[in-house]
């Protein structure tokens, strides 16, 4: 669960799942042997070699036309190129079933909107977009969600709804590596990137801050906007390039952080030993998949350097081999001789962490003394 251990925030589904549970009106199940008259599909949507890889998608498809009656609505809601709906899903569910999109079931999109661990924009609180494979299609995948959202935004195709998702998160990716890239150019003409960003962002038209950081992380960013340039490439023989210069320039961010922390020490890591303060992709979350900060420890080991993390919302089951987990000490702060914020959790004692430490690179903002990106 992200964010896990503690008590729940504020906004947090649980109580609201477990209460669920409690009416006795929800059933949780692995398998799928009933009908249904909805199904929503959200399975992972990952990259294999830099290509999507749709297999869940197709076997989430195979595992759910058999039990597909006339009359029910299928949607897909997890992010893909424009077609997959139509192209992939539709055929499968069509050919398991023995029914027609459209004509005996319906079949949409609405893609996940979800920002875990987002107090204030929940799934239901979150304008939705919805797509159907016909106008009844669209009615009934748009009926559904307004029972779950306060808004839908009802899109006038699948492909479009693919997109939008699609459009998305490219524009999150490629604004973070134009702040990145101004990062690495602002430290060195003598300019505050953070305060920069927050002087624009008083602009109240026109301009969205988004801060730098040591690379982005999870399965959405450092993933989806390949989606976008692999379908462009394949059927149009274009180069989408501002995604191929984003993914570049926040891939090399960790390399980058460790540089920096070099410079800052006056020597390399070598036999240095290392706190490294977070490790999931993002702040208050335990999430590590793609993790920037996962990436810097590793870089770090294979430097030489002697490697310890704090990460108070991972299970150390997913976490790197040669790092070893720690808690928040004093003493642990003491004992490194640099010590890197990797990720801004909420949990972390800042002051215990700039009374005692040596070194520390402050890849996120939050340290007022430190050396910064
Ligand atoms: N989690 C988010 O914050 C988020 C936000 C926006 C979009 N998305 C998109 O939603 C999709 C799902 O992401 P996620 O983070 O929920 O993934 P996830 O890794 O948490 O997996 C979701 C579920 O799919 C199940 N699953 C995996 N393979 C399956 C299969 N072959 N058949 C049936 N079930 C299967 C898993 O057991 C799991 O319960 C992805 O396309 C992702 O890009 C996720």
């Amino acid at each position: 669960m992200p964010g896990g251990g503690g008590q729940p925030r504020r906004g947090h589904p649980l109580p609201r799942l477990l209460a669920a549970l409690d009416s006795g009106r929800l059933h949780i199940t692995t398998g799928c042997e009933a009908p249904y008259d909805i199904c929503v599909i959200a399975v992972p949507t990952p990259l294999r070699d830099g290509v999507p890889d749709l297999s869940c998608v197709e076997s989430a498809g195979r595992a759910v036309a058999p039990h597909l009656r006339p009359g029910a609505t299928v949607v897909l809601e997890s992010t893909t190129y424009p077609g997959t709906t139509e192209d992939l899903l539709g055929p499968i569910l069509e050919a398991g079933s023995g029914l027609r999109a459209g004509r005996d079931f319906r079949l949409g999109y609405s893609p996940e909107r979800i920002d875990p661990g987002n107090p204030t924009w929940r799934l239901e609180n979150t304008p939705k977009a919805v797509a159907g494979i016909d106008p009844a299609s669209l009615a009934a995948v748009r009926a559904f969600y307004d029972r779950i959202t306060e808004r839908t935004v009802p899109v006038s195709s699948l492909r479009t709804a693919e997109l939008t998702k699609l459009l998305e998160n490219t524009f999150r990716q490629v604004n973070i590596a134009l702040v990145n890239e101004l990062a690495m150019c602002a430290g060195p003409l003598g300019i505050d990137i953070w305060e920069a960003v927050d002087a624009a962002a008083t602009k109240p038209f026109g301009f969205m801050p988004f801060y730098p950081g040591p690379g982005v992380g999870g399965h959405c960013l450092p993933v989806d906007p390949s989606y976008l340039s692999w379908q462009v490439r394949r059927e149009l023989h274009h180069d989408v390039r501002l995604v191929s210069l984003a993914n570049e320039i926040n891939e090399q961010m960790p390399e980058y952080v460790i540089r920096r922390m070099e410079k800052g020490l006056g020597r390399d890591l070598r036999g240095a030993s290392v706190l490294v303060l977070g490790l999931a992709y993002k702040r208050n979350t335990g999430d590590v998949r793609e993790s920037p900060a996962v990436h810097i420890a590793e870089l770090l080991v294979r430097r030489g350097a002697r490697v310890r993390a704090v990460e108070p919302h991972a299970d150390s089951a997913h976490l790197p081999d040669d790092v070893l987990l720690v808690e928040l000490t004093g003493a642990e702060v003491r004992a490194a001789d640099a010590v890197v914020l990797a990720t801004d959790h909420d949990a972390f004692d800042y002051p215990l962490i700039e009374r005692n430490a040596s070194y520390l690179f402050d890849a996120r903002n939050r340290c007022g003394a430190a050396d910064r990106l």
